[in-house]
């Protein structure tokens, strides 16, 4: 069977979680995923949170798969003429250098046009044009610039960030919509294009609901909030949903530190959560039968169904839920999910075999075409695949080695 995106070469200049994730997909997607190395050292990450003595950490291995490592020194001679042919017969380059890395190495947007015309070069950088367009990004800086940290956590707490990689992985997947969708327009154009997306921008798409809530509050409080007393800007509504349903994270048994289940309260939930409870006379109670009713006293609401929740597990109250229709979630920690053989069944955890650092999981591809289906791969070890592409470039055994003792790759 075909792969969706058989054929497409992309040369992936990306380095630590940002870029990484984005190609990780391409690859999955069924791109030939060629990834270009600093010789000696690869990726930064190879090296970083090592829980193996002397072998690729798992932060690398779970954002390179399925791809192919060659090394290349750029700013040599012949590194240069290698990663110059190499854009020539590429469809797409990916890089998420510090700003102006590439440039300075020779290779900008012109130059890349000239070697190749039907070159998509996509950049992640941590912001658009504007003041900070020169500096430097990781993670938490894009959730702080972008909105993330300021309308998450506590109300009297400090703002804080959140465990999912909205500013790198989710960067990498706004990256990914664009380079498809340059590949998209080239088969009508025939010509490439530059693709840009900045971490801040990516992070703020992902809070826009909290720029709805920035433009509500100047019309008066936001009554979905658990906050009683409101300032200039959205404040943090610990885990309120805020949104046109009210949830939030009630205790269950035991009373470990994850014996939480999220709940929402749908108005057509009102009525079988309280039959739950044991409160049947407030589903026709009008202080609480109707959703404007109960608007004021959400809290209230919420408490009189935690004293249920808190007699059951997490699990159990899951699929009571169920039963009547109640959307809900379990909190579970990454141990729960860890060990969770459905997700194994279905791919969504995956185990590969790796030649230094034996077994590990790898999170799986989250996207599913019925028409293209994944295989997963472990990630490459630093240039494993130097001497095939250099071969296929079209070098010779002996100019492969003379570059290899010149450190070229
Ligand atoms: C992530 C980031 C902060 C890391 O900064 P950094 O470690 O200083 O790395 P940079 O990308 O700025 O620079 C890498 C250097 O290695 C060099 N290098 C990397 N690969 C090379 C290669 N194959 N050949 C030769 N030189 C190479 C670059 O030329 C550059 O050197 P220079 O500054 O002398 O030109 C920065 O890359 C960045 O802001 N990226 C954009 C935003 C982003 O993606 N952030 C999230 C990452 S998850």
């Amino acid at each position: 069977m075909t792969k969706a995106l058989e054929g497409v070469r992309i040369l992936d200049m990306t380095h630590v979680q940002a870029g990484p994730t984005g190609t990780q997909l391409l690859a999955w997607l069924g791109a030939d995923v060629i990834k270009v190395e600093l010789p000696g050292r690869g990726d930064i990450t190879r090296g970083q949170l090592q829980d193996v003595k002397g072998a690729d950490s798992l932060y690398f291995t779970m954002l390179n798969s399925n791809k192919r490592s060659v090394t290349i020194n750029m700013k040599t001679p012949h590194g240069k003429a290698v990663l110059e042919e190499l854009v020539r017969r590429c469809d797409v380059i990916v890089e998420n250098f510090g700003p102006g890395v590439l440039d300075r190495a020779g290779f900008t947007w012109e130059r890349f046009q000239e070697l190749n015309p039907r070159i998509i070069y996509a950049s992640i950088k941590g912001f658009g044009p504007g003041p900070f367009v020169d500096c430097k990004a990781y993670e938490n800086v894009a959730q702080c610039m972008g909105g993330a940290a300021s309308t998450t956590g506590w109300e009297n707490g400090p703002p804080t960030v959140t465990g999912a990689q909205i500013g790198d992985s989710g960067t990498g997947v706004h990256c990914v919509v664009g380079i498809l969708g340059a590949l998209f327009q080239r088969e009508h154009t025939g010509k490439g294009q530059r693709v840009e997306v900045a971490m801040t921008d990516a992070v703020l798409n992902l809070c826009r609901v909290k720029m709805r809530d920035q433009q509500r509050l100047q019309r008066g409080p936001l009554a979905e909030y658990p906050n009683r007393e409101f300032g200039e800007a959205v404040p943090r509504a610990g885990n309120a949903s805020g949104g046109g349903q009210p949830g939030a994270a009630l205790r269950c048994a035991p009373g470990g530190p994850n014996d939480y289940v999220y709940v929402i309260i749908q108005p057509t939930c009102w009525a079988p959560l309280m039959k739950l409870c044991g409160r049947e006379e407030l589903i026709a109670d009008p202080a609480y039968a109707t959703p404007a009713a109960r608007l004021p006293k959400i809290p209230e609401c919420f408490s009189i169904i935690e004293k249920w929740t808190m007699t059951k597990t997490k699990m159990d109250v899951m699929a009571a839920l169920n039963e009547v229709d109640v959307p809900c979630g379990p909190i579970l920690s990454m141990k729960d999910i860890y060990e969770d053989r459905s997700l194994y069944a279905r791919n969504m955890l995956v185990e590969l075999d790796h030649p230094t650092r034996g077994r590990y999981v790898q999170v799986g591809m989250p996207i599913n075409l019925s028409d293209s289906p994944v295989e997963h791969r472990r990630a490459p070890l630093l240039g494993e695949h130097t001497d095939e592409i250099l071969g296929w470039l079209g070098y010779g055994e002996g100019e492969i080695k003379a570059m290899h003792d010149e450190g070229a790759v």
